[in-house]
């Protein structure tokens, strides 16, 4: 199946595609999820789910995943229904392909809601906003902030309050960088923003590690913080304790998912720029570890460690680690609060995040800009006026319905969970089984200086598929009754789950005209080159 372009766009340089595919990885999952859920899981014990569900789900699927973008893009196809089709043979397979799209652009929603959180908070450390009022703390400053208490409060306080500034500006600087495509706007960006972010963590992590035991309590030094994050055997848990929870294998897995962007679209998307004979192992090892290096080094080493020293163990509960926010906004503003030139850490700390979340944002806007293009012959313009309609609608449903942010947690449990898993899944078996696990291995080393050790013939047809099924099953087992009940005796979380619908047909119906299009343009292509003989 080949279809032809009259532009094709490249990544300039294989540094190029792996920093854009390192920050799409990088984000907030890095930096907020995984320290929480490291020292939640028994710290150094959730290291081992963590690296074995790196092993056998995270590389196949990322291997997977540029194989079929690589292989499709070579043949002229970028998007992901585009590539399931070209990649498979089989028509309606461009339907599976769309969820491909439509899970990033409903992550893009209300993951650029976030960023206008860390904007906010990068903001008022930089210009000294950060004073709290007499019996505030910073819960109650977050829960204010966002609008916790109520849906709609943030509008009350008319439309142009700092939140839905923040916010739009996220927008606008999204959709800018997306409208300037693959190399000016995107390889760009994330070549200057990567260092970057790189740069602001170095000097956290080196500040934090060389505090030393600045309140004085016994048993509160950075030594025991660090041990607090990487020993597998806790004070109050052994590793065999930790290890035989399966919550402590889910939450590996979950955490490799949600970091490395997988069964997002993304990184086939991303993967379909690249060159017939690029080293694609290559890229996509060193884009998965700089990834892993940024989360089980870095933030490891920063966040818990920081947070143990200023605040002791007994503030670490499983309430402020559990949840990504209250560990970013309520825990790390206490400690840069007591911390020496804390405003200044502070502002580093929430400008990385913002740097971290845009290069991951725009990278989810990419798939859906690429699909309309691709499948409705539109231009930049066009598709991004479609894309914003879409992602702005979403940003602000998530803004308007910040009640416990039920509408952002719905969102997140369906995308990032359930769909995501189905497509990865949907991934490994095309890699494994439709396109033969010969073919997938020959199209991965094409152009490649290193070679995927044997084994992981067997692992991505057999252990892979098996692995993420057992994880789904116990995870739905475990999560879907209490998200059932929500959406029962929830309207808005019923009205997220209809805003998912909507995207969902949406992409179906241009899927129905995109493959009209291509079809017609082959046969095209084909009677051409019959004329030509
Ligand atoms: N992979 C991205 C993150 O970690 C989505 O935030």
């Amino acid at each position: 199946m080949k279809f032809r372009k009259t532009k094709q766009e490249n990544w300039t340089t294989q540094l190029g595609v792996i920093m854009a595919v390192a920050g799409s990885a990088i984000g907030l999952g890095n930096f907020l999820r995984f320290p929480g859920q490291a020292a939640m899981y028994g710290g150094g014990a959730f290291m081992i789910p963590y690296l074995i569900a790196f092993l056998l789900l995270g590389l196949p699927v990322v291997w997977a995943e540029w194989m079929l973008g690589r292989y499709s893009g070579v043949n002229g196809y970028h998007s992901p229904p585009g590539i399931f089709r070209c990649i498979t043979g089989n028509r309606y397979m461009a339907y599976f392909g769309s969820f491909c799209v439509t899970l990033p652009t409903i992550i893009s929603a209300f993951y650029i809601f976030i960023e206008g959180w860390c904007l906010m908070y990068a903001l008022r450390y930089l210009f000294g906003w950060m004073e709290l009022e007499v019996g505030f703390s910073y819960s109650d400053l977050f829960a204010d902030s966002v609008g916790l208490s109520g849906d709609g409060v943030l509008f009350q306080r008319g439309f142009w309050n700092f939140n839905l500034l923040c916010m739009l500006f996220c927008l606008a600087f999204n959709y800018f960088l997306i409208y300037r495509g693959i190399v000016k706007g995107i390889e760009w960006f994330c070549s200057l923003a990567l260092p970057a972010l790189l740069l602001c963590s170095f000097i956290i992590m080196v500040r934090v590690l060389t505090l030393g035991n600045p309140t004085g309590i016994e048993g509160q030094g950075i030594l025991d913080g660090l041990g607090y994050v990487w020993n597998p055997s806790q004070p109050d848990k052994t590793l065999f304790e930790s290890l035989s929870n399966p919550e402590t294998w889910l939450a590996g897995a979950g955490q490799v998912f949600f970091s490395l962007s997988l069964g997002f679209g993304v990184i086939c998307t991303y993967a379909s720029y690249t060159r017939r004979n690029d080293d694609i192992v290559l890229s996509s090892l060193t884009s998965s570890v700089a990834n892993g290096f940024c989360e089980a080094v870095i933030a490891a080493m920063m966040i818990v460690p920081a947070a143990y020293i200023f605040l002791g163990p007994a503030f670490l509960t499983p309430e402020n680690l559990g949840s990504s926010f209250a560990i970013g906004f309520q825990v790390l503003p206490e400690v840069f609060h007591q911390m020496p030139m804390g405003r200044m850490f502070g502002f580093l700390f929430f400008f990385l995040l913002f740097l971290a979340a845009v290069t991951s944002s725009i990278s989810t806007l990419q798939p859906e800009i690429t699909f309309l293009e691709e499948g409705l012959d539109i231009g930049r313009k066009s598709s991004l006026m479609i894309v914003g309609v879409i992602t702005t609608f979403g940003a602000f449903f998530t803004a308007y319905f910040t009640r416990q942010l039920t509408a952002l947690d719905t969102m997140d449990f369906w995308v990032c969970n359930v769909f995501v898993f189905v497509m990865a899944g949907v991934q490994i078996i095309i890699a494994g089984w439709i396109f033969g696990i010969n073919a997938t291995m020959d199209e991965l080393h094409r152009g490649s200086q290193i070679r995927i050790p044997y084994l992981f013939r067997f692992i991505i047809k057999y252990i892979s598929p098996l692995y993420l099924l057992i994880v789904f099953v116990a995870w739905l087992y475990q999560r879907f009754p209490a998200q059932i009940e929500k959406i029962l005796q929830n309207p808005v979380a019923q009205l997220a789950l209809g805003f998912i619908a909507f995207v969902t047909i949406f992409n179906i119906v241009i899927t129905t005209q995109a493959l009209s299009r291509w079809e017609k343009q082959e046969r095209l292509n084909s009677n051409a080159t019959e004329g030509e003989l």
